[in-house]
């Protein structure tokens, strides 16, 4: 394991979070944290896409240095899996944590992440009550209420607030984004 990645992972998705000070006080707060060891978990279908899906972006290939001691740290939305939204959903969806009360750097009121989606794959309106903000690592098609659907790449960052519904669609290729959780972020998300 690269001992400097994860320092190198929270300074770059920092300096892309400018001007949004309530998550960078949160990122400042999981600098001193050491990782736990990694729970055992399933291997997902959609981990077939990673970390190739995020390796033409800085942050993908500094979340990709992190390397075995997140290896087992992949999940699905339980609500989802009891209830998948469409046929070859739970092929083609599931999220890295990284930082959270479950994961191996633990954070009792900040997650951090990777969400995975395979090619052509829509993930339908859903909302939670935790402030959330993605960091896309690739170009992907994203939808919120209010503002409809927009194309978004590399470099953006999109702000949800609380219980508000928004949705992601991939295109031909997979596509990645590093998310942040803060508030209220015990709740899992749920398909509107
Ligand atoms: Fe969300």
């Amino acid at each position: 394991m690269d001992e400097m990645a994860w320092l190198r992972l929270l300074d770059g998705i920092a300096a892309r979070i400018l001007g949004l000070g309530d998550f960078s006080a949160g990122l400042m707060t999981l600098r001193s944290l050491t990782p736990a060891t990694p729970r055992g978990g399933a291997w997902l279908p959609v981990q077939r896409h990673w970390p190739a899906v995020g390796a033409e972006d800085e942050l993908g290939r500094q979340l990709a240095a992190l390397g075995e001691m997140l290896g087992e740290g992949w999940r699905q939305n339980p609500n989802y899996r009891a209830k998948p939204p469409s046929a070859g959903f739970l092929d083609n969806y599931g999220y890295l944590e990284c930082a959270g009360p479950e994961a191996p750097y633990r954070s009792p009121d900040l997650r951090l992440g990777l969400l995975l989606l395979g090619p052509n794959t829509l993930y339908p309106t859903h909302h939670h009550p935790a402030e959330e903000i993605y960091l896309p690592l690739g170009l992907g098609r994203w939808w919120k209420d209010g503002e409809g659907w927009r194309q978004r790449g590399s470099g953006d960052v999109i702000h949800h607030p609380p219980m508000c519904g928004h949705a992601t669609e991939s295109g031909e290729a997979p596509l990645a984004a590093i998310y942040l959780w803060r508030g209220e972020i015990a709740k899992a998300a749920e398909i509107d």
